[in-house]
């Protein structure tokens, strides 16, 4: 069972990653929003930085902690992204998308020279797999894609709300929960879900996370990556403005 305390030292922790002026992705679910509140305290004190949100949730929980907001139009890179996991394999790929938010998500990761993702401990799993795959996909090709990827293995469940209605996401599409069961090859699937036309994206986030920190008892471990690829050139055009 997710673990609260653990959840809040990891948000914690991940304040040491945020410094004055920087644009900061505010990631969503319960351990992001641990992290929102924590930075809304330290804006209160005076840390001057701007957040994009993830979610319509996280932006409502960034307006009452009073951090402002930018967007991408404004702010294409991102200084760094704090933001949770649904699962974390030991090369720090990911699944993300339990709270539906993972289209926003993983266009703010792309656009962020540091991601930092927070978690308790149960959020580690030696395989990718344990939970469904969460794939946002447009309503239009609903059945069809629904299909297509039972044909890739998968048990294939539509996303519904608490009334059981379809599940609609911030940009209006619904989820398909794909159990896959064990993920041996994460990068193999996730291309042939790119390749699906109608798919919008996947909760498959693999090279993303720069940092993972996973709170454990009363420590915070801090986990590193070397793999990811430096930023591409419309990225780099960006970074070269930096100070
Ligand atoms: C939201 O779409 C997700 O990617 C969350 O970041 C993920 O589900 C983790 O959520 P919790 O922090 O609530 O476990």
């Amino acid at each position: 069972m997710a673990n609260e305390r653990e959840k809040q030292a990891a948000a914690r922790r991940s304040l040491a990653f945020v410094r004055d002026g920087y644009v900061v992705g505010l990631g969503s679910g319960s351990t992001a929003s641990y992290a929102i509140r924590y930075i809304g305290e330290r804006v209160r004190e005076g840390l001057k930085i701007r957040g994009i949100p993830t979610s319509a949730r996280s932006r409502d929980l960034a307006l009452s902690a009073a951090i402002p907001l930018t967007t991408l139009e404004e702010n294409p890179l991102v200084d760094v992204t704090i933001d949770g996991a649904d699962e974390i394999d030991p090369a720090l790929n990911l699944i993300k998308g339990g709270g539906g938010a993972l289209l926003r998500e993983k266009i703010i990761a792309s656009a962020s020279r540091v991601v930092v993702i927070i978690a308790d401990s149960t959020k580690q799993v030696q395989i990718l797999g344990r939970s469904p795959l969460p794939v946002e996909i447009v309503p239009f090709a609903g059945a069809l894609l629904a299909a297509r990827i039972a044909a890739l293995g998968a048990s294939v469940q539509l996303r519904r709300d608490g009334a059981g209605k379809p599940f609609v996401t911030d940009e209006g599409h619904h989820i398909l929960d794909s159990n896959f069961g064990q993920i041996a090859d994460p990068a193999q699937l996730a291309g042939k879900l790119d390749r699906m036309p109608g798919v919008a994206e996947h909760g498959l986030f693999l090279n993303m996370a720069h940092v993972v920190l996973v709170g454990r008892g009363k420590e915070v471990l801090e986990l590193n990556s070397v793999r990811r690829d430096p930023p591409g050139p419309e990225q780099a055009a960006v970074t070269a403005k930096d100070p």
